[in-house]
């Protein structure tokens, strides 16, 4: 391995209104919508602890508060289960050392870009991971920590990608690949939500990013793009060229979760792959799908 700096900053985009899932998100952020008793944001938090990462920077909005009020003692409920003798080990994954939990407000919504734009005060002058909670990625080791293991190899900017069916590539940010090398792809170009004739592969950008703190500069001052947004894959695409770049096929479950058939489908799955859930889940499946 060589003397890389360390990724121990992640950021998690969470301000998106979650227009999708209404009513269920009208009073409560889309990201703490649970898969059986995990909200989204805890699945990706895990992935990014397991992959080294220290430091958690939420780029929030107005509403969003159920999710730092998730990573934060409980007090009452805490106290009142001791008095009870429950156990607590159900809130483990919940516990952040103090002051490893920042949260900055996006303000208004011009795009993933400039969400990511807006940890450049906390980022600072090092490289970082960025994880889409939507994005439910699952795996052994996890997605983040093969991104980080390929990082170590070959430094520079990394994404995850996987090959969707030609006609969703447009939902997508998609890569021109190079050469390959194992789970290792370099990356030539890449383009935000293109049309399906302009698309220049069908391996899709899926929301796994190790990137250099250049990023942040080059955001800076940045055009709008696809959907008249402020783009990550636009900055992403000018730092081609100037530093490594290379895409990580995840080899692992991919699960949508901006979708209500992406949620349905991560549920039921993680669900059979639960011990505790799994003899169950798998006789009431197969008696609905009979009836
Ligand atoms: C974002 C990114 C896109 C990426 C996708 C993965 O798009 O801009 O490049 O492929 O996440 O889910 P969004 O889903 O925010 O439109």
């Amino acid at each position: 391995m060589s003397e890389r700096k360390p990724i121990r900053k992640a950021v998690f985009p969470v301000a998106g209104l979650g227009t999708r899932f209404l009513p269920a998100t009208k009073a409560i952020p889309k990201e703490m919508l649970p898969i059986i008793d995990r909200p989204l944001i805890q699945y990706a938090v895990d992935e990014a602890r397991e992959a080294g990462i220290e430091q958690i920077i939420f780029i929030t909005g107005r509403g969003k508060t159920a999710l730092i009020d998730h990573f934060d003692m409980a007090f009452e409920l805490e106290t009142t289960m001791r008095e009870r003798a429950k156990d607590l080990a159900a809130l483990e994954p919940t516990r952040i050392q103090p002051g490893n939990l920042a949260t900055v407000r996006q303000q208004v919504p011009l795009g993933l870009g400039h969400a990511i734009w807006c940890a450049r005060g906390i980022v600072g002058d090092e490289p970082f991971a960025i994880l889409l909670p939507d994005e439910l990625m699952i795996g052994a080791p996890g997605c983040m920590k093969q991104m980080v293991e390929a990082y170590h190899e070959v430094g520079g900017n990394l994404i995850s990608v996987l090959e969707v069916p030609h006609e969703e590539v447009s939902s997508y940010g998609v890569i021109t690949p190079g050469a390959r090398n194992g789970a290792l792809t370099e990356v030539l170009g890449l383009v935000e939500k293109p049309r399906i004739e302009d698309a220049p592969s069908n391996l899709i950008v899926s929301g796994r990013y190790i990137l250099q703190p250049e990023v942040m500069r080059t955001l800076e001052g940045q055009e709008k793009g696809a959907g008249g947004e402020i783009q990550l894959t636009d900055a992403m695409a000018r730092m081609i060229g100037a530093q490594p770049f290379h895409a990580v096929t995840f080899a692992g479950k991919r699960y949508d979760c901006g979708s209500k058939i992406g949620f349905i489908e991560a549920t039921l799955a993680i669900a059979l792959e639960r011990d505790d859930l799994r003899g169950e889940v798998r006789a009431m499946a197969t008696r609905l799908l009979a009836s």
